[in-house]
């Protein structure tokens, strides 16, 4: 039987990262097809509107036939049940990732045990990225090109982050 992998990789991605980037770019070339899955109303307050992630990644991923984006809301075993993925796609930078993504991936095992979590490891200079730094350091005037994507480093220009983002 021949049967196309899909792959969902869910996350907030505010803002996607090159963390983000290279875990999806993996993906990709190890599944048929894989969903970035964008989180609705995770945090009260994101930075960027979920149509503004879902325009993003769509741009920065132009040249990916086989990479896709959606969003979703509620529990992500149902979600991923309703595309009939199989997979789950995560991406672990460290020791300290690994307490909570096991929990999420035996949690998701038990409440569907059809959809198996996968792993992946990112690039070395990628281990120590993630949107929340990322957006601290733009907030603080740190420069984070080599980190975010361009077009993501532009629109976090635009935003005009100063100290006081930092407190919401
Ligand atoms: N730099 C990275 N390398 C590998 N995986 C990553 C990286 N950043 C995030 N991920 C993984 O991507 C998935 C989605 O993560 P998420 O959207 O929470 O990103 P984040 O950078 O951790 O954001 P936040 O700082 O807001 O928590 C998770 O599996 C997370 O472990
Ligand atoms: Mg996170």
């Amino acid at each position: 039987m021949n049967v196309d992998t899909l792959a969902v990789y869910p996350g907030s991605f505010d803002p996607l990262t090159n963390g983000h980037v290279d875990i999806i770019s993996r993906g990709s070339r190890v599944f048929d097809r894989i969903i970035v899955a964008i989180l609705l109303n995770v945090e009260k307050a994101p930075l960027f509107t979920v149509a503004e992630r879902v325009e993003i990644a769509r741009e920065v991923f132009a040249k990916y036939p086989n990479v896709e984006f959606d969003t979703f809301d509620g529990l992500l075993v149902e979600y991923a049940r309703r595309r009939q993925a199989g997979v789950i796609v995560r991406g672990l930078r460290a020791i300290s990732d690994f307490e909570y993504e096991m929990q999420m991936a035996l949690m998701n095992r038990h409440l569907n045990p059809e959809v198996e979590t996968v792993f992946m490891m990112p690039a070395v200079p990628y281990t120590y990225v993630s949107s929340r730094l990322v957006k601290e350091v733009v907030a603080l005037g740190g420069s984070v090109t080599t980190l975010v994507p361009s077009l993501v480093e532009d629109r976090l220009r635009e935003k005009k982050l100063g100290r006081e983002t930092l407190k919401a």
